[in-house]
């Protein structure tokens, strides 16, 4: 089947493109207002950029009637966000998390989730996720014709580990990759915990 994607309604091209990309790590975003509200929410449209400095992006999508998700909002007022690994045992609660709560409610509080204060940025990491990336906004971008989604481009500027991820008796600092144990989003309502893992070197 050829397809146009000029022709395609949005909810087939969100189909499509969420069925073929697969499969998406997902970020697990912790925000925070100036009253200590903490706003959890899950983004796979998500991936690293660079490693110097290292950076990552989120795609988040404006709501239906065009307003911005809490996260973006808090992203943009406050110039801070933190983005949790999220592993199997964090699924359900993950999941939890996409909710649409109001603006006032804290998701961390009303799903139970513990948080932690970030080491260096003001707000809060989930208390149980082994890793977190504390991030500054760098910038966001627009796209999008009637449905518009915002690109935001964000640099690490500090680093949580567990220290049951690392891998031991090799020089560095490496994740041992047979420690972690990431979801990832596949299209519709469908997640996948990793299969089998095999290494190559490079030529
Ligand atoms: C696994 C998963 C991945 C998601 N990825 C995205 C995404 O990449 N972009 C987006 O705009 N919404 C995404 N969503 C939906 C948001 O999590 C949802 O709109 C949430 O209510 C936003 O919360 P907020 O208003 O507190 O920011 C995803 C939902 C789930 C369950």
């Amino acid at each position: 089947m050829e397809i146009d994607a000029d022709g395609l309604s949005i909810r087939d091209t969100y189909a499509l493109m969420t069925g073929i990309v697969v499969p998406r790590p997902i970020a697990w975003v912790s925000t925070m207002d100036d009253k200590g509200h903490v706003n959890l929410a899950p983004f796979s449209y998500f991936n690293a950029v660079g490693s110097d400095p290292p950076m990552l992006t989120l795609s988040i999508a404006a709501r239906g009637d065009g307003s911005d998700k809490d996260t973006l909002r808090l992203i943009k007022t406050t110039g801070f966000l933190c983005v949790n690994l999220a592993e199997e045992g964090d699924a359900v609660r993950l999941n939890d998390t996409s909710a649409e709560l109001p603006a006032e409610v804290s998701e961390a509080r009303h799903f139970g989730i513990d948080t932690a204060p970030c080491f260096k940025i003001p707000g809060v990491r989930i208390a149980s996720s082994r890793a977190a990336l504390e991030c500054r906004l760098v910038e966001v971008h627009v796209y999008g014709r009637k449905h518009k989604v915002n690109l935001v481009v964000a640099e690490v500027l500090h680093l949580f580990v567990d220290d049951a991820l690392l891998q031991r008796g090799v020089p560095g600092l490496h994740i041992n990759p047979a420690a972690v144990q990431p979801i990832a989003r596949l299209g519709g309502a469908n997640y996948a915990a990793l299969g089998r893992r095999f290494s190559l070197h490079r030529p």
